[in-house]
């Protein structure tokens, strides 16, 4: 099987995208993915300074991903179809979704789930719902699609309130959190 050696440019996206057009239309989409994600997200997904990991969602629709490479989120530009064909999305998407969702996300089992549950109840039903289905007044629905990453609950769980103290759990048990309201989002995708 002949394979030209692009592998060489992957570190240098910037410089050489301009004129690596031809070329990297023939990346799969894992090296896509080194080449124009990598540099901020880390070659495994698992963040780096720059930008937050992609491993530790649940889920990471299509949609999802495509809305953020064709808008740009905050700190991060958008790519344009001549960066990245929709064709290649489609096949970096489901990449993405393959390989790197989820892989970082804690397993746990039926006590640890347990003690996620107790752990909402205690700290979290409060504002957000038994469900995360949100109250008004008190707290955002937390039910969203796509699930929120681990990050993304540690960090909105430590998020400053007016007229809180801040929550006084460890990242360990918002983990566990992290898995319980995890086990939402899993039995919408079962049912
Ligand atoms: C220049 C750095 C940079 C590059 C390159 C980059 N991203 Fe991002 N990305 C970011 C930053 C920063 C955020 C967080 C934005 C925010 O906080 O609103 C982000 C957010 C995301 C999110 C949402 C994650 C979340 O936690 O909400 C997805 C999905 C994503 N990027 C996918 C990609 C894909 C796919 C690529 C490659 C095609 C890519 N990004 C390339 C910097 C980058
Ligand atoms: C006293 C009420 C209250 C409690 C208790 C509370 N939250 Fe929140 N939470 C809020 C409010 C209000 C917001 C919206 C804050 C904002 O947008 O600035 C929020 C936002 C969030 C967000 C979303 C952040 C974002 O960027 O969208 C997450 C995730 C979150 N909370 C998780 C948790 C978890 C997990 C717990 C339990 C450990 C918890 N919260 C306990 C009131 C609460």
């Amino acid at each position: 099987m002949e394979r030209c050696p692009r592998r060489t440019r992957r570190h240098d996206p910037a410089g050489t995208a301009a004129h690596a057009g031809r070329a990297t239309a023939q990346l799969t989409a894992a090296e896509l993915f080194v080449f124009r994600c990598a540099e901020c997200h880390g070659t495994q997904g698992e963040g780096t300074a720059e930008a937050p990991p992609l491993n530790d969602f649940l889920v990471l629709p299509p949609e999802f991903i495509e809305s953020q490479v064709r808008s740009g989120p905050e700190n991060m530009s958008a790519f344009t179809e001549a960066e990245i064909s929709a064709e290649q999305l489609t096949l970096l998407s489901a990449h993405i979704q393959a390989e790197i969702a989820g892989t970082n996300l804690v397993s746990v089992d039926e006590d640890q789930l347990e003690q996620g549950r107790q752990l909402w109840r205690d700290f979290c039903m409060e504002c957000h719902g038994a469900r995360g289905q949100g109250k008004n007044d008190f707290g955002p629905p937390l039910n969203v699609w796509p699930p929120y990453s681990v990050t993304g609950i540690i960090d909105g769980a430590r998020l400053p309130l007016p007229d809180m103290p801040v929550l006084s759990v460890t990242d360990d048990e918002l983990r566990l959190i992290a898995a319980f309201m995890h086990s939402w989002a899993a039995n919408s995708i079962a049912e």
